[in-house]
């Protein structure tokens, strides 16, 4: 018999023993922050300036637009609650099959939902620094409400020691990302290479999927297309919720 959808899916999950997932901003979306370049996403809004929002040349000349748009978002983020998407990763990492997971999302929703080995590429909100001194600040309230309250008053998050602005220990464009060497190593000794909800178009995560190891398969759950489709062992344009439901597996 020819397995094909989510009854391939399953096949492929369950005769992998080494699977790796890399997440982007889709797996997110259903617990409402949302994403980049999909249909709703922050590029294809004409009042949000998303070449600026997260540039780091343009950051350290104005962070103002890049607080602006944190100002709406924290509340949301801070809030948010794992989706689906996110338990069907704890579940395969409980049974031992998904050994890591490379996560472009700065909103710590794998590490909510309990997912222990994780590479955030891309950084987190967990602490910021200050761009003057590089002195380091956990998060904490007073950032925060900085942050939640910055379209009002538009103070920005400083350092104690120095006045200089704070940024989060996000990968800006223009900046290096994190333990790429590490992302690409798990990447090659996967035997399934799960992606999803991720554009795959920013460089240099985008270019992981290519270096697979001969026998290794790539998945890709994503509603919209990827430059990786004609190349996957199996592509789902559908919701990522809705095919963990499918599968029963969260
Ligand atoms: P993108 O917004 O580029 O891609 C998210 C993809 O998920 C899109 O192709 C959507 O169509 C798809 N999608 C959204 N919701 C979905 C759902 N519920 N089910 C299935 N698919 C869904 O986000 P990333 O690929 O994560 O970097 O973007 C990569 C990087 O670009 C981000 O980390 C960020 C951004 O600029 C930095 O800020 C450095
Ligand atoms: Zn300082």
């Amino acid at each position: 018999m020819i397995l094909t959808g989510i009854d391939l899916l399953m096949n492929l999950l369950m005769n992998s023993k080494y699977i790796v997932s890399l997440i982007g901003a889709g797996i997110s979306t259903n617990a409402g922050i949302p994403d980049f370049r999909g249909p709703k996403g922050i590029y294809n809004q004409k009042n949000i300036a998303a070449d600026k929002i997260f540039n780091i040349n343009y950051f350290k000349q104005d962070p103002s637009q890049f607080y602006s748009h944190m100002s709406e978002l924290i509340t949301i983020m801070l809030n948010a609650t794992p989706t689906k998407g996110h338990l069907f990763l704890k579940k395969l990492e409980d049974l031992g099959k998904l050994k890591m997971t490379i996560s472009q999302n700065i909103d710590g929703l794998h590490k909510k939902a309990g997912i222990k080995n994780y590479i955030d590429v891309h950084g987190n909100f967990e602490k910021f620094i200050c761009l003057n001194c590089n002195k380091e600040y956990p998060i904490n309230d007073e950032i925060i409400d900085l942050i939640k309250n910055f379209n009002n008053n538009k103070i920005f998050p400083k350092c104690k020691e120095c006045e200089g602005i704070l940024k989060p220990d996000v990968v800006f464009f223009g900046e290096p990302v994190k333990m790429l060497e590490l992302a690409l190593t798990e990447v090659q000794k996967a035997d399934l290479l799960l992606t999803l909800g991720t554009s795959l178009q920013v460089y240099p995560v985008d270019q992981l999927p290519s270096y697979i190891s001969e026998n290794a398969k790539l998945v890709i759950i994503n509603n919209t297309e990827t430059k990786y489709d004609d190349y996957a062992k199996l592509v789902l344009h559908d919701d990522i919720d809705y095919i963990v439901e499918k599968l029963k597996i969260y």
